[in-house]
């Protein structure tokens, strides 16, 4: 399946929210919420995508002709590139009404046994999309990474408990979902904003790798790592809950040189192709999260239009090592990128 044909596809399933545009770079959806957007008066998504876009690359061909390696270790799991295909609560609510987001969350997990690699799962509020995100997990080699919004702390551990038989390799706490318009009545049952001691609890609750998504600032990653996360995500939600905001690209230098060898660093928002993620490795994050480009991929292709984005994704990432001087992983550093 070429990426032009998945892409031709999701423009007869996505629905109206979502235009498919040849690069998903957030403006002609703007502040479509529901629906693929930012929040208003929308320029988030865009302005992520924008500032990975203002970092070059420095080509060096003067380096031995050896094989390209993009396998990394992450918190005890071996992926086959620093990739995580990114959460999405609901799909249903987002794009169409009769849409499953317990399929997309088994494709997603399908399509990334197939490339070695993880998906991180949104928190649907329905108790069966979780029970079908552990069946998917279980199936596909325990590849599912849950993500959890920022309920009370009770709650959350009663959605920890769910995973009885089968711990994920990784558990995450997402921290700025308490800014999502659509969560405020949640929030009003006792969620909203965490504090360390909240997190601190977390952490010892999960009992598996624990990782906190939606740091900002040095000061927050900071926090995060008092609270004891093993890992952080670097993210501002797509956008979808604060608008002017930094773009996580522009955020992402000051959080590595806070904590970098405390706490493994992830970022997302606006990474678009596999130029993107060797900029993000550079600055020294260890991986990276992609989300709307995927769910579009599912739309055009199910898991077979997942596998072609990832595939697209690892393509130009290699082409970018090669280019710039990096056989492996670890060789890429800040020298090959001008901020
Ligand atoms: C429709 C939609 C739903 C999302 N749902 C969740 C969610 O449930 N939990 C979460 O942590 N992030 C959620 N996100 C945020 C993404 O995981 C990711 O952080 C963000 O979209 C940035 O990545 P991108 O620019 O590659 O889309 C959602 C994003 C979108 C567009």
């Amino acid at each position: 399946m070429e990426y032009s044909e998945v892409l031709e596809n999701a423009k007869k399933t996505i629905g109206k929210n979502c235009m498919v545009c040849p690069v998903c770079n957030g403006l002609a959806c703007k502040n479509t919420m529901p629906g693929p957007g930012s929040k208003a008066p929308g320029n988030g998504a865009n302005d992520n995508y924008n500032a990975w876009k203002k970092i070059k690359l420095e080509v060096d061909t003067f380096v031995a002709n050896a094989p390209i390696d993009t396998g990394i270790e992450l918190l005890g799991m071996n992926l086959s590139m620093p990739l995580i295909t990114a959460p999405i609560g609901s799909i249903a609510m987002q794009f169409n009404p009769t849409d499953d987001v317990a399929d997309f969350n088994e494709k997603c997990m399908a399509a990334c046994e197939t490339r070695g690699i993880f998906h991180a799962y949104g928190n649907g509020r329905d108790k069966r999309v979780w029970d079908r995100a552990i069946e998917s997990g279980k199936a596909h080699n325990n590849n599912g990474i849950p993500v959890f919004n920022p309920g009370t702390n009770e709650g959350i551990e009663a959605l920890m408990d769910l995973y009885k038989d089968c711990l994920p390799q990784a558990m995450c706490v997402v921290v700025d979902s308490a800014g999502l318009p659509h969560l405020k009545t949640f929030n009003g049952k006792g969620g909203g904003t965490k504090t360390i001691e909240d997190l601190k609890e977390l952490k010892a609750y999960a009992k598996v790798p624990f990782i906190v998504k939606g740091i900002m600032s040095a000061r927050t990653a900071l926090k995060a790592v008092e609270a004891g996360a093993d890992a952080i995500i670097v993210s501002n939600h797509g956008g979808r809950v604060l608008s002017d905001t930094p773009a996580t690209a522009e955020v992402l230098p000051e959080i590595v040189d806070a904590v970098k060898g405390k706490a493994k660093i992830l970022v997302d928002g606006g990474i678009r192709s596999g130029l993107d993620v060797f900029k993000a490795l550079a600055i020294g994050a260890d991986a990276c999260l992609i989300c709307r480009p995927v769910l579009i991929s599912y739309y055009g292709g199910g898991q077979e239009g997942i596998e072609c984005y990832i595939d697209k994704i690892k393509a130009e990432l290699e082409d970018t090592m090669y280019m710039c001087g990096a056989r492996k992983i670890s060789d890429i550093d800040r020298s090959m990128i001008r901020m």
